[in-house]
């Protein structure tokens, strides 16, 4: 569906249904409609009656004549961001699809909190076409179901000035979108579709349509090649894994920047298996870092962003066999630092290691690996924050910025010494893979993969409390959030 920037008036626009803005005064009743164009009509008066306060994110059918208004609320207009555009996108175009509505139109809103009218576009079109993913593809729809649909929407701009830059914004926010949505399929789809093989065969494919390179180094080579960190992990699996590189150059690349992701397709916890208790079946979603380096390398593709980009994905099941290794069991990484597994569960860090050494090859300008790695960081943060852990101070305030402009916020997590010491060093190997304590898992892993950095500028980003939502948010419908997609197009957007 393609999001249309249009001018004109908007009190007289076709669509069938039209998104009215409220405001809540400082006392949580309604203060005014936006636009003005409508403010003046008997909506006012309509809303009023109706006892519409403008509260976040209600919303409320009001019909006019023959015209079809849905007045959203915004909150107070002291609290007016780009993320509340989002949002109020997402619940209108719920709404409106929920009525049977098919063509909707929003206000192109001016304020200067907001920023250009660019800005206004990306938020309004990706807030609505986030929020209308649905995974349908696994199961048999009604007649009414698949009738529900919203085949338009428009944006309505009364400034014909600045209606360019919007129309480029808003084609930009499908781009992401799309890219969202495409991780959030591969999120949702379960194991027994998304293997290892299917990642390698999506990369490729993406590969071809945007032109841009790609290997899979099956499992057998890398038994050969020494991944000894993937090797051990997806040792017991039936799946064979995949280590998938893509690589996508720009003809003037301003920076080379390596992602890392970590693509368990599903993470049983291997021979230290979890149980029904700790939600086994959401294992499917341990690709979700995966899932955002592939659907970045295409929206990157797509935007012709000027970048060098390399991918690299680690793609393996973390399963109990008899061919699985075991508690204590040492491997060589193919680092040549070796790592005494004292827990399965912890492979996370196992397979990122061989990601994050074979990206030294590259020699990037700036490494950043992305992993549901540690269940630590939801009693760190919870589900608001990824926790962000890095070597470089520059890249960790880029990243931050950027987490704050797409509201796909990081937190910045210590790497001290003191967390690694003791915490990482095995009595027999060099390193072990779990502390041993239950203390700061999130930075102890952290402190881990930083063993195999070398002297890249780094940065880590735990998405394991933000990758699978539980509740239904305006613009990320309950389960897959395809995290990290945005953050990442918007940290190389606003590359400094
Ligand atoms: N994939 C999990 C982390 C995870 C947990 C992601 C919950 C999403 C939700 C990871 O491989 C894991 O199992 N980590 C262990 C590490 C522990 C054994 C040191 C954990 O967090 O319990
Ligand atoms: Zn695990
Ligand atoms: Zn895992």
């Amino acid at each position: 569906m393609r999001v249309q920037v249009k001018s004109g008036r908007y009190d007289k626009a076709a669509e069938e249904l039209k998104v009215a803005i409220a405001f809540q005064s400082e006392e949580e009743s309604l203060q005014k409609l936006y636009p003005n164009s409508i403010a003046s009509f008997p909506l006012q008066q309509l809303a009023k009656s109706a006892h519409v306060s403008g509260a976040l994110n209600e919303a409320v059918f009001l019909p006019v004549g023959k015209q079809w208004f849905l007045v959203v609320g915004l909150g107070k207009v002291k609290d007016l961001t780009l993320d509340r555009l989002r949002q109020i996108a997402g619940t209108a175009a719920k709404a409106a699809r929920g009525r049977g509505f098919q063509s909707i139109a929003f206000p192109l809103i001016e304020d200067s909190k907001l920023g250009a009218a660019s800005a206004v576009a990306q938020a309004l079109a990706e807030g609505a076409l986030l929020s209308l993913y649905q995974y349908t593809q696994l199961k048999t729809l009604s007649r009414e179901e698949q009738s529900k649909k919203i085949t338009a929407i428009t944006l309505i701009g009364e400034r014909a000035s600045e209606l360019s830059s919007a129309r480029q914004a808003a084609d930009k926010a499908q781009v992401i979108a799309e890219a969202v949505c495409l991780a959030r399929d591969y999120i949702t789809a379960p194991s027994n579709i998304v293997t290892p093989t299917f990642l390698a065969s999506e990369a490729r494919r993406i590969a071809r349509e945007q032109k841009f390179k790609c290997t899979t180094i099956p499992f057998a080579k890398l038994k050969e090649l020494g991944f000894g960190g993937i090797v051990g992990v997806a040792q017991g699996s039936a799946h064979p894994a995949q280590f998938i590189v893509l690589e996508y150059a720009a003809k003037k690349p301003k920076a080379k920047v390596a992602l890392c992701g970590k693509g368990i397709t599903f993470d049983t916890g291997g021979i230290n298996i979890k149980s029904a208790a700790n939600k086994i079946e959401l294992m499917k979603y341990d690709m979700s870092g995966a899932a955002a380096v592939l659907a970045t390398l295409q929206a990157a593709a797509k935007l012709k962003l000027p970048f060098h980009l390399i991918g690299i994905i680690a793609a393996t099941e973390n399963m109990p066999s008899g061919s699985a290794q075991k508690p204590s069991d040492v491997l060589r990484t193919l680092s040549g630092k070796t790592v005494e597994v004292l827990n399965t569960d912890a492979e996370g860090r196992l397979v990122l290691s061989d990601c994050l050494h074979y990206a030294k090859r590259f020699k990037p300008d700036a490494t950043i690996d992305i992993a549901t790695l540690t269940g630590a960081a939801t009693v760190a943060l919870g589900s608001q924050a990824i926790g962000l852990m890095s070597n470089d101070d520059a890249l960790a305030a880029r990243i931050t910025e950027s987490g704050d402009a797409t509201r796909e916020r990081v937190w910045r997590l210590p790497l001290w010494e003191e967390y690694g010491g003791a915490y990482i060093k095995s009595d027999i190997a060099d390193l072990k893979n779990i502390s041993g304590t239950t203390e700061a898992g999130t930075i102890t892993a952290g402190k881990f993969l930083e063993q195999f950095v070398g002297d890249m500028k780094w940065a880590h980003l735990d998405i394991a409390a933000t990758a699978w939502s539980e509740k239904d948010k305006p613009y990320i419908p309950k389960g897959a959030a395809g995290i990290g997609v945005r953050l990442l197009v918007e940290l190389l957007c606003n590359w400094k």
